[in-house]
């Protein structure tokens, strides 16, 4: 089946089995492994990806979802060449240690800003509860979503 989507702000076409998950297209077909595999059964949340801006999970959507639609992944969030602020605050929070789960965090945490750009503590708990880390950094994980938020800034330098 050829597809026709815009990927990471850009049109895309591909011939591929629609049946595939749309993890394995963006690593495997598209070079995107940016995108990490944890559980491969929606548990882990790794493998988030936006879908008309709205997070799903690549290891359970399949290829045929994306047709005609927009699809980005953590690849797509910096802009001109600049970071996002929310790759920044996670660098600058010390918010990754191995990395995996750290796209997928990410991911989340954009979802969550866009609807919500401040929010409480609880609520970025809550948006990220579907999200986990194995190496245990959350509470780093959350100091950069309220520094990207801008919740924190006044209280980062002092
Ligand atoms: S790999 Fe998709 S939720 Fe874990
Ligand atoms: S940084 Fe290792 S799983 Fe989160």
């Amino acid at each position: 089946m050829k597809l026709q989507f815009i990927l990471n702000g850009k049109s895309r076409e591909l011939e591929v089995n629609p049946a595939k998950r749309l993890l394995d297209v963006l690593r495997e077909d598209l070079g995107l492994t940016g995108t990490k595999e944890g559980c491969g059964e929606g548990e882990c949340g790794s493998c988030t990806v936006f879908l008309d801006d709205k997070p799903v999970l690549s290891c359970l959507t399949t290829a045929s979802h994306i047709n005609g639609r927009k699809v980005t992944t953590i690849e797509g969030l910096a802009e001109d060449g600049e970071l996002d602020g929310l790759q920044t605050a996670f660098v600058e929070e010390t918010a990754v240690q191995c990395g995996f789960c750290t796209p997928g965090m990410i991911m989340s945490s954009k979802a969550l800003l866009m609807n919500n750009p401040n929010p409480s503590e609880d609520e970025i708990r809550a948006a990220l509860a579907g999200n986990i880390c194995r190496c245990s950094g959350y509470s780093q994980i959350i100091r950069a979503v309220q520094r990207a938020a801008g919740e924190r800034s006044g209280h980062l330098h002092e």
